[in-house]
């Protein structure tokens, strides 16, 4: 979805081919994120800006450019319209405040006059990047017509540029003079929805405002004069005044695009105004029901995320290479929180009694977060003996279903801000339940609204088809219920053997990625087919749902999950001699059940491809032909972490080999942050 990118040199002189070059690859740290369209503004030259004479404003004049299609078609036409005004790519800044966006559709077609920064008009006095929905656009928009604005695009996002004026105009008018920050808080206090906001100002050149309601925005700060010590020297964002030293500074919507810059972050809270002027940044607090806003002093974190781990490396695609990283990521999940014979998760130690306590534990989430919880929840169940129920975020919305003060709700989700997600939160929250967030994205909206929760740690994932994240949110959902359950004896023996199969997952999933090029072998051999169906049952539903997702997500092929047990009410009616059907028949307490579903389909004469346990092979394919998928055998509430890498490598392969584009799937993105 959207993302938003800024970068301001203070005191340091950078060159302009440098300082597009920095936006840019901004940009393309959020490509993953999915997007259809994308723009930065820089500055011009005061000398070389056409039209001075008529210019209401002293400095120089912004030049923005904006594109449909790939980022990498925005460079091109960046450069050869730079090169065409025969603008100075050597030219140097001591200080420059430039903005950039990718978009995804939501106002409008994807096209350059729809892309972010949008204006206040001729002139860019004022320019915003915007994330997220204004719902009160169209009444702001009649106002703003009415007093003469003319209006360019078809987006959301223009009623705030245009507004900006009008504030900036009217309190000129009035011979006020106006902060940059006073111009933003009064355009935000008419602004509904969610929203996170860069505004940039020819009326103030130099400086930007960064603020957010319910939308991520990081600020990044980077000390130049030496990183460690000017890191060491400032904990707190009240220090960072205009001391005068050189420094860069960057806004994005993900902290992804800030890691190869700066450790040192500032996640910014909602009705924040952060403001970058002469080098230093100063964080407002907004409040509707005061007149003016208060000055909040913040303490910059300081960010555990290695470089390497937003880069492809030896790998051809952001898909393969998260695919193969599961024994680390696993590993990292799992770091610190097993001791020989139970579990610590630091962020749910304070609430366990109460989740215990619940009459009910509900989870809720999207697409694979919801698939990681289904795969887990037998495992919870078993252990807390408490009833746990399975929502689809957008569809308890939908129906408003009843949660009480006596609930647990588990909020699933990898980015931390899916919108159906987080508006299911604020729901659960307002009726009174415990809210318990699992994310791998420390920070986000979801970690920060929610009573407590856990963090995945996987590590950053870019493909927008998950495959790390899911594999660590069951791990951590086990965790979860093996520390929920430590206070029964009589299932103590059971949770130290799951204890001790987790010890031993990550060599068991190395295990099973040497089934890579047996998975590619499979992917040629079924790369016409036009359907394919995924059946599997207790532990391993869900893995029959999340390996048709993979399939469907990225390899653009019809793909179902089907719960087993459900076969002969329905689906067995497409069986015959083509459809090809994997079933899942790894050894657990389903077995007998998915032997018999196998017979079946060999008496259908049905197209099979068989999960099995290593060594199983001669029993489960007896009654027919079928091809087989020989799996590590692992504790059976884990078997689900080793069952969907084969299958993830299977969409995998099958993507490549079709041609489509793995890590950015058509009409997918990462993040769905609207509704
Ligand atoms: C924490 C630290 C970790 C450190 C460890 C040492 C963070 C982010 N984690 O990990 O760096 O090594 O202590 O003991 O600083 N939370 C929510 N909602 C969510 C997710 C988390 O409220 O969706 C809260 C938790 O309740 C907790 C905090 O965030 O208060 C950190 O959670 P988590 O990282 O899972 O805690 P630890 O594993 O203890
Ligand atoms: C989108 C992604 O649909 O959101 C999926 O394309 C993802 O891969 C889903 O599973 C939920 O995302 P999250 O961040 O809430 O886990």
């Amino acid at each position: 979805m959207c993302g938003i990118f800024a970068y301001l040199n203070y005191n340091v002189a950078r060159e302009r081919r440098y300082i597009m070059e920095v936006l840019f690859n901004g940009l393309r740290r959020l490509e993953y994120r999915g997007y259809d369209s994308s723009g930065i503004a820089i500055d011009n030259d005061l000398s070389s800006a056409a039209g001075e004479g008529e210019r209401p404003y002293a400095s120089a004049l912004p030049l923005v450019f904006r594109q449909e299609g790939k980022i990498e078609s925005l460079v091109r036409s960046v450069y050869s319209e730079v090169d065409a005004m025969g603008l100075d790519l050597e030219k140097s800044f001591m200080v420059h405040a430039g903005i950039a966006h990718t978009r995804w559709a939501t106002h409008g077609v994807p096209s350059p006059r729809n892309s972010h920064p949008q204006s206040s008009g001729s002139w860019d006095e004022f320019l915003v990047v915007h994330n997220g929905i204004i719902t009160n656009y169209e009444v702001l928009k009649e106002t703003l017509i009415r007093h003469g604005f003319t209006f360019e695009s078809d987006t959301d996002t223009e009623v705030i540029p245009k507004l900006a004026k009008f504030v900036f105009d009217q309190a000129r008018g009035g011979d006020q003079s106006v902060t940059f920050s006073q111009v933003v808080i009064e355009v935000i206090r008419q602004l509904e929805g969610a929203y996170a906001l860069i505004f940039k100002s020819s009326h103030y050149p130099n400086e930007l405002i960064a603020c957010r309601r319910g939308s991520t925005l990081i600020l990044g700060v980077k000390g130049l004069t030496d990183e460690k010590s000017y890191a060491a020297s400032f904990g707190d964002v009240k220090t960072l005044t205009a001391d005068g030293q050189p420094k860069e500074l960057f806004f994005s919507s993900d902290l992804c695009a800030i890691v190869e810059h700066t450790k040192n972050y500032l996640a910014i809270e909602d009705n924040e105004v952060v403001h970058l002027k002469d080098g230093s940044v100063s964080v407002l607090k907004f409040d509707y029901s005061k007149e003016k806003p208060a000055s909040v002093q913040r303490a910059l974190s300081v960010l555990e995320m290695e470089v390497e781990q937003i880069k492809k490396g030896n790998y051809d695609h952001f898909m393969q290479k998260e695919i193969h990283e599961q024994p680390h990521s696993l590993t990292t999940t799992m770091r610190g929180r097993l001791r020989d014979k139970s579990v610590v998760l630091g962020g749910l130690k304070d609430h366990l009694k109460t989740i215990r306590h619940s009459r009910r534990i509900i989870f809720v989430g999207c697409g694979t977060s919801y698939n990681a919880a289904l795969a887990a929840r037998p495992f919870l169940e078993e252990l807390s003996g408490i009833p746990v129920t399975m929502e689809l975020a957008s569809d308890l919305l939908d129906r408003k279903g009843p949660i009480y003060r006596e609930d647990t709700a588990v909020f699933v989700s990898q980015s931390g801000e899916t919108a159906d997600t987080l508006l299911a939160l604020e729901y659960a929250l307002s009726n009174g339940a415990l809210c318990v967030g699992i994310t791998n994205t420390v920070g986000s909206t979801l970690a920060r609204k929610t009573h407590c929760g856990v963090h995945i740690n996987a590590g950053c994932e870019i493909g927008v088809a998950s495959t790390k994240a899911y594999t660590s949110q069951i791990v951590v959902i086990t965790i979860m219920a093996l520390a929920i359950g430590a206070d029964s004896i009589s299932t103590q023996s059971r949770r130290e053997s799951i204890i001790n199969s987790l010890s031993d997952l990550p060599d068991k999933v190395r295990e099973v990625l040497r089934l890579d090029n047996e998975m590619k072998d499979l992917a040629e051999s079924l790369m016409q087919m036009q359907s394919l169906l995924v059946f599997g049952r207790g532990y391993n539903y869900a893995t029959a749902l999340e390996g048709a997702l993979k399939v469907k997500e990225v390899a653009l092929t019809h793909s179902e999950g089907m719960l087993a047990g459900e076969m002969k009410h329905g689906p067995l009616a497409l069986v015959d001699e083509t459809l090809p059907i994997i079933v899942i028949a790894t050894r657990d307490a389903c077995f007998s059940q998915q032997q018999s579903v196998i017979q079946q389909l060999h008496a259908r004469k049905g197209r099979l491809i068989v999960m099995c346990s290593s060594g199983d092979a001669a029993s489960v394919c007896s009654g027919g032909s079928c091809r087989l998928i020989e799996v590590p055998l692992v504790a059976d509430c884990l078997q689900p972490v080793i069952n969907i890498i084969p299958l993830q490598l299977l969409a995998y392969h099958l993507t490549v080999l079709r041609g489509y584009d793995v890590d950015q799937p058509r009409n997918l993105a990462k993040s769905v942050t609207t509704q």
